[in-house]
């Protein structure tokens, strides 16, 4: 169990919480009569488990739900005779100029195919900006919506942690679909499928990995937890029939969300850098013992803004795989992340490669 000894701070005002639920009832076709202020969302920022609380002997800096309400959602299980479960896949890693180099990016869409999965993807931004109550002033210029990171106004570390959780817990949906549909079509049709599938399973474990660091900054109410489980469930059914119809636009799509995602988080770093979080900057504020295991995250960077490089990182890797993805054949290609090259090349590094790469560059 986590740590009673916290303190504890409200970020997730009763105003918030209301102007949240007001958004988001006509997309769930919800009776307002059912929602009140006071199912809004929990916020816990929960710096660190009791494991890492007692290794780095720091306290919880901040939460905002009761301590007596804490718990840990998901604590790591230990039985009689196993210690502890690894990681199925274990995190590649980054080299640091790697970390620091990548930008938000957009590709523009070429084909009709590529306008609708960009013009999707700017509904879905924009229902989910107005679902999490953000601001005109909060947003950046309209035009360029995945490379502008200015804003009059800064988000609160509430408001980013709502973004972070409703993003993660539907970015881990599409590899899981498409690994699976892919999956399912070589054992049907007796065929290799040439390395796409262990790369959209690991991304999409890769995703939940991301949503499980949050998880435990942050408890949920159970209107957001309605709200990711209707979401969950428009979602999945949506990508699995949008992957059989074209897997080519699925793919553009993820591509623009992971634009989405890495926009998103170059914004929070920056903001971070500005000054503007200061929850996040504060020295006591450590992250959570399931990240810095997944990463590796070395002594001495651990704090919020390395963690979100890292993520930041990830993203940009699921951008470029993607784009790249939606460029190939579908049907014969293999996977050019997981081939072996000819000669001395190496295969591609997607992370840096915001558009992702042309199919004549990697076949
Ligand atoms: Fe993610
Ligand atoms: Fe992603």
């Amino acid at each position: 169990m986590l740590s009673t000894r916290a303190h504890t701070t409200r970020l997730c005002s009763p105003k918030q919480a209301a102007q949240l639920s007001r958004a988001i009832v006509p997309l769930l076709t919800t009776s307002t009569s059912t929602l009140s202020s006071s199912v809004g969302i929990r916020l816990a920022f929960v710096p660190a488990s009791q494991n890492l609380h007692h290794q780095c002997g720091s306290t919880r800096a901040f939460s905002t739900t009761p301590p007596n309400h804490m718990r840990d959602f998901f604590p790591a299980k230990e039985t009689e005779h196993i210690r502890e479960t690894l990681p199925a896949w274990p995190h590649h890693g980054y080299t640091e100029k790697e970390m620091l180099e990548v930008v938000p990016a957009h590709r523009k869409p070429e084909t009709w195919g590529d306008y609708f999965a960009w013009k999707f993807m700017r509904f879905c931004r924009w229902g989910m900006d107005t679902a999490t109550g953000m601001r005109g002033e909060q947003k950046v210029d309209k035009s360029n919506p995945t490379t502008a990171t200015h804003a009059i106004k800064p988000l609160t570390e509430s408001q980013w942690m709502i973004r972070f959780l409703f993003l993660e817990s539907i970015a881990g949906v599409p590899g899981m679909v498409a690994g699976m549909l892919r999956h399912l079509h070589s054992l049907r049709r007796l065929k290799r499928d040439n390395g796409w599938i262990e790369t959209l399973l690991e991304e999409s474990y890769n995703e939940r990995m991301h949503l499980l660091t949050f998880m435990k900054m942050c408890e949920p109410g159970w209107f957001m937890k309605l709200m990711i489980l209707g979401a969950q469930g428009v979602y999945f059914n949506g990508m699995m029939l949008s992957y059989l119809i074209s897997p080519k636009i699925t793919h553009r799509f993820v591509g623009y969300l992971e634009e989405e995602a890495v926009h998103t988080y170059t914004m929070a770093i920056r903001q971070i850098d500005d000054g503007h979080l200061p929850k996040w900057s504060s020295p006591d504020f450590v992250v959570p013992d399931i990240a810095v295991k997944y990463w590796h995250m070395p002594e001495g960077k651990r704090t919020m803004r390395d963690l979100i490089m890292y993520i930041r990182a990830d993203e940009a890797c699921h951008r470029g795989v993607n784009h790249t993805l939606s460029n190939l054949d579908q049907k014969e290609d293999p996977n050019p992340f997981v081939s072996d090259y000819k000669g001395d090349r190496a295969p591609p590094r997607p992370i840096l490669k915001g558009e992702g790469y042309e199919r004549s560059e990697v076949m």
